[in-house]
């Protein structure tokens, strides 16, 4: 293994032109960039967002641009490390807020990057997917996976926020990303799958024999329940944390191709100390105090906070009162091109 590769500047200045003139370019002097020894280099930077600091923001926004001008709404997350504007929050996941006031409606439409809407604060909003609907009461978490059609509206008197979370930065790495517009949906006259045929973990509907599932069987998961679950998990484990998955009832795998989700319950006084995940992720508070430490700089979060985290980094949480949160990762997408590690601290 060689100590240090040659330079571009090692190499003649003619070559270097005829290198460029027949459209190549020497590996070796940028073999380190791509392929560093150990462990990835990340350009994403951990982020943080503070929901106070941003909501009068999202209200101008509701009054500065209709929304027939912006489609959707949003302030986008952008990730420290690549600077202002950036479209994205890590290097595989989109973060925005989004704005829905009373009587607004976002229009139908479908595209290939998968969406999840995490509800911040609001009653009333709704998203309708494949003639679905799905009302957005807080925390609740609805998907709006890649190739079904989904629109928003709002039957409530305040205004609504979600925050969305989508795999487009992959989408747009791949040059397929797009969007089709199509006119609202029409809507199904009964409550949704959450509601209908999977109120009850562990139970599914039975179906004849030939007679397949929808890819995606559930579009929404209820943060009454998930709490429930949490705090019932919490009482009968150790150490103060519970974290549970979100999984697809129906296989019990990710909800989405590229993304996974966790709901937590960190006890307060008590600390998370995962090992680092070669994961990138980030983390929606729904309610909660504390102190998060990722890569020795720490932040203090409260409820309706997101920070983020670049891949292996070290993080620490550390809840001053009861904190729930949800965590967004990429693992589903590592797994699936085979490289999801965990490394002990
Ligand atoms: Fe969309």
């Amino acid at each position: 293994m060689a100590e240090t590769l040659g330079t571009l500047e090692d190499l003649p200045e003619d070559y270097r032109a005829e290198m460029t003139a027949a459209g190549v370019a020497p590996l070796w002097p940028m073999m380190r960039n791509v392929l560093p020894h150990g462990a990835p280099q990340p350009v994403t930077q951990p982020g943080y967002w503070n929901y106070d600091a941003i909501r009068p923001l999202l209200h101008r926004a509701g009054e500065l641009t209709p929304v027939e001008k912006a489609e959707r709404r949003v302030l986008v997350l952008s990730d420290p490390g690549r600077g202002a504007g950036a479209m994205q929050a890590t290097a595989s996941i989109y973060l925005g807020l989004q704005l829905l006031l009373p009587g607004e409606t976002a229009p139908a439409h479908v595209h290939t990057p998968s969406a999840v809407r995490i509800v911040v604060e609001g009653q009333g909003g709704y998203t309708v997917v494949d003639g679905e609907k799905l009302p957005m009461e807080e925390g609740d978490l609805v998907l709006t996976p890649g190739g079904e059609w989904h629109d928003h509206g709002h039957e409530g008197t305040e205004p609504v926020i979600w925050l969305d979370a989508l795999d487009l930065p992959v989408f747009v790495y791949l040059e397929g990303s797009y969007a089709t517009e199509g006119p609202l949906q029409a809507q199904r006259n009964r409550p949704d799958a959450s509601q209908v045929e999977y109120l009850s973990s562990g139970l599914a509907p039975s179906r004849k024999l030939g007679v397949g599932t929808r890819r995606y069987p559930m579009m929404r998961y209820p943060w009454g329940r998930t709490e429930a679950a949490l705090n019932e998990m919490a009482a009968w484990t150790d150490g103060g944390v519970a974290e549970l998955d979100y999984v697809n009832p129906e296989t019990g795998s990710d909800i989405l191709p590229t993304m996974g989700f966790t709901a937590m319950r960190i006890a307060a006084g008590a600390t998370d100390n995962p090992p680092l995940r070669s994961s990138s992720a980030a983390f929606h508070v729904i309610r909660g105090r504390g102190t998060a430490t990722i890569n020795g700089e720490s932040l203090a979060f409260g409820p309706k906070d997101t920070f983020t985290a670049p891949v292996f980094s070290d993080i620490t949480l550390t809840a001053e009162d009861d904190a729930y949160i949800v965590r967004i990762h990429d693992r589903p997408l590592q797994d699936k091109l085979g490289y999801y590690e965990e490394r002990a601290k």
